[in-house]
């Protein structure tokens, strides 16, 4: 990684939500680069949402540090913060009552932009994530579940965030979606020259994505690393993990040749 400052930077931090029972993060420590694509994996319950969640303050630390563009966030306005990070949440998370428009210029509208240019920030959103434009005064209940997904993706978008929290936001897609979807949000993450930390269950979908992969498992953060560097790692578990986008890789190579013959 190079030395620059990290814009996300977590020290030794350690989480429990319950006396006596397991910790839901226990002393990690994990940096992420401005412009960095990382990915965090892990099994359910190993600590990934409370990661990000500690990232915008929707809880803090019990112990070590949380620093966002430098900042301990214990001492930054859990508000402002929160606006200037955009958070893609685990299944959607859309408001169902507020129709697509509603929901993509919600972030904008609390920060008091003039109404016409919320609405134009809306269209351009639209385009970006490439939604139809006819879909603006839609329900999220009117939308499939890849269409719900973008606005959700444009709604984290919509004040121009440096820093883009991604909780499984392409978890129920089929695959094909979900590859468009990744490829897309890919392309949104360089052209804007933004900080992305995405959480996946996938470890294929994360080693596709990301520069880096981040692996949680029970609250540790067990390794972080490149793909090559991963599979260099001596923990069982990332071994584990690697498996299966191993095998996979391998069969495929068989079942599809390459030049199509
Ligand atoms: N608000 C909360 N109150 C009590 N316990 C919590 C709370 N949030 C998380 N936990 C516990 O902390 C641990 C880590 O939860 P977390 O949501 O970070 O897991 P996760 O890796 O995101 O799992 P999943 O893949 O299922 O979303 C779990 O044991 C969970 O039950
Ligand atoms: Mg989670």
């Amino acid at each position: 990684m190079n030395n620059a400052a990290p814009l996300i930077a977590y020290e030794n931090v350690g989480k429990s939500f319950e006396q006596g029972r397991a910790k839901a993060l226990d002393d990690v420590s994990l940096r992420v680069a401005a412009g960095e694509f990382l990915a965090v994996v892990g099994g359910s319950g190993s600590g990934k949402t409370t990661l990000l969640r500690l990232a915008n303050r929707l809880i803090t630390p019990d112990s070590g540090t949380v620093r966002v563009h430098g900042d301990d966030v214990r001492n930054v306005d859990p508000i402002r913060l929160r606006r200037s990070i955009g958070y893609v949440f685990q299944s959607g998370g859309l408001f169902p009552h507020m129709t697509v428009a509603g929901n993509i210029g919600i972030t904008p509208r609390l920060l008091g932009a003039p109404v016409q240019e919320i609405s134009a920030r809306v269209d351009e959103l639209i385009d970006l994530v490439r939604l139809e434009r006819s879909h603006r005064d839609r329900f999220p209940h009117e939308l499939s579940g890849g269409q719900r997904q973008r606005v959700g993706v444009a709604r984290a978008l919509a004040a121009k965030p440096k820093i883009v929290l991604m909780d499984e936001p392409f978890g129920a897609l089929d695959p094909l979606t979900r590859d468009a979807l990744g490829e897309d949000y890919r392309a949104l993450h360089r052209n804007f020259g933004l900080t992305t930390v995405m959480i996946t269950h996938d470890m294929a979908e994360a080693l596709l994505l990301a520069d880096r992969v981040a692996v949680m498992r029970a609250g540790r953060l067990v390794a972080q690393g490149t793909a090559r560097e991963l599979s260099q790692s001596t923990d069982a578990y990332v071994g584990e993990l690697l498996n299966t986008p191993r095998r996979q890789a391998e069969r495929l190579r068989q079942l599809l040749p390459m030049d199509g013959a």
